[in-house]
Parts: structure tokens; sequence; C-alpha cells
């Protein structure tokens, strides 16, 4: 007899808004009897979770951390990633349904990518279900009231900025850029900015859409910030 799995959804909870999670999240959040929950450390509170938990009762519903400690070496977090998959696949395995929480959509920068290439190996497609969320970038310029592109603009997002003379090539063949992780590289990306004389059409949105969230316009004013982790900047040429 065929092994009968339980169903697993990858849930997009948006960039910091609990308004923002969609219909559909919330169903699934509020009909799953358990909750996978990405901690970067033991312990420690999920960005995830503070957007999500007021739709979740953890009295009826069961509650599993998974661990995706904040590395750059991507090869030190295999294992992790191994672990991880193992707990949502005993899960599903049981037939129970269940469902991982993620910043923002699950298939944009997202870790939920490195579990759902692993859970797929095992569990059914038809069993799988990505739940889109609000990009962190699609959020921020709205909150901004920055339209990113529109007719035949072209748009560039680039997951981080740590080669600078990849800046002004794609500053020169998109329309709009947005860079991701912008907080350790803000002060040599600011100078490129300004010598391609774009330091006026920039804007920076950190932790976007939570009760601290801040925009800054103003070069000056952003060379002197220590940025959080949780940050982008959009830059638009026209
Ligand atoms: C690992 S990526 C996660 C992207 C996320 N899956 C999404 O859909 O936006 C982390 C980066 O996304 C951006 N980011 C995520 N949430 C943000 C927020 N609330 N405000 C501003 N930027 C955010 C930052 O650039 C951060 O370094």
């Amino acid at each position: 007899m065929q092994k009968k799995y339980g169903k697993f959804y990858g849930v997009g909870v948006g960039p910091g808004d609990p308004e923002l999670i969609t219909l559909k999240g919330l169903n699934v959040l509020k009909s799953v009897p358990v909750v996978f929950v990405p901690v970067s450390r033991e312990g420690k509170d999920s960005y995830a979770l503070g957007i999500a938990e007021r739709y979740l009762d953890f009295s009826k519903q069961e509650r599993i951390d998974l661990l995706f400690p904040m590395k750059k070496n991507q090869a030190e977090l295999i294992p992790n990633w191994d672990r991880a998959a193992e707990k949502v696949l005993e899960v599903c395995g049981k037939g129970m349904d269940s469902a991982f929480i993620t910043e923002g959509d699950p298939f944009f920068f997202s870790t939920f990518i490195y579990l759902y290439t692993r859970v797929i190996k095992k569990v059914p497609r038809e069993n799988i279900t990505i739940v889109p969320g609000v990009t962190s970038f699609c959020a921020s310029a709205a909150a901004a009231e920055f339209p990113l592109v529109h007719g035949e603009a072209r748009l560039a997002i680039l997951p981080s900025v740590y080669d600078m003379d990849k800046v002004e090539e794609v500053l020169e063949k998109f329309d709009t850029v947005v860079f991701m992780k912008v907080n350790k590289v803000l002060p040599q990306l600011l100078k490129k900015i300004e010598r391609l004389g774009l330091k006026n059409q920039l804007v920076y949105v950190e932790r976007c859409g939570s009760g601290e969230e801040r925009i800054i316009r103003d070069p000056e004013e952003l060379k002197k910030l220590d940025a959080n982790y949780l940050s982008l900047m959009i830059v638009k040429k026209h």
C-alpha cells in the first residue's frame, strides 16, 4: 500500500505587517496542526513568527522550531537544511498537515527554498502547496510610495551588492534596481550611486511593515546610519 503523506505548506507571511498575510495563508495557518518556525538561534525570536503569531494558537497547534543559523558560508548550512527536512518529512510521513512560515515570499531569496528542494524529493508534489507572500521589495516600494517600474522600464534585483563593479553595470542596463541586504555595504554603495548622479533618486527602507519601519531618502542621513539586516534600497534612473 502507498504511504499516505500529510500536506505541507510553505506560507509567506509578508514583510512585517500582520495584515499583509494573504487570506489563503491565514486559512492555512489556522487549519494546520503543526507549524514549523525558522529560528536563527535556539531560543531566539523568529521574525516570521512575530508576524504570524496572532493567528496561531499553540495550545492547540504544535510548534516545531527549525534552526537556520545566519552564516555566509552556505556549505556549513547543509546539515541544518538536512535536519530541518528530516523533521518535516517525519511529520508528513505521519500523515499530519503542517506549514512552514517564512518572512516575505517563500520563493524569493528564502531559506524555505533549501527545505523545499529536499522535501519535494520525498513527498508527492500534490501534497505540497506554496502560498505566496508579499515580498519585501514590493512592500517597501508601496510604503515609500516609490513606484518601481512602468511601461517598458526594466527592473533588476541584486541579492547582495558585494561586487561594486557590478553595481555600475546593472545601473547602466536597468531603469530601477533593488539592492537587497544593503546593511553591510551602505557607505560604498552610496558613494557609487552619488558618482553616477543618482543620489536624489533612491529610497532606503528598513524593517518595512513592522513597528520599527524606517524610510530614508536623504543620502547624508544614510551615510551615518547603522543599518539593519532587514533593509533594502531602491534606485530609479528616471
Ligand atoms: C533572505 S532575504 C528574504 C527575502 C524575503 N523572502 C522577501 O520575500 O522579501 C532577506 C533580505 O530581504 C530584505 N528584507 C526582508 N524583509 C524586509 C523588510 N521587512 N524590510 C526591508 N527589507 C526586508 C532585506 O534586504 C533582507 O536582507
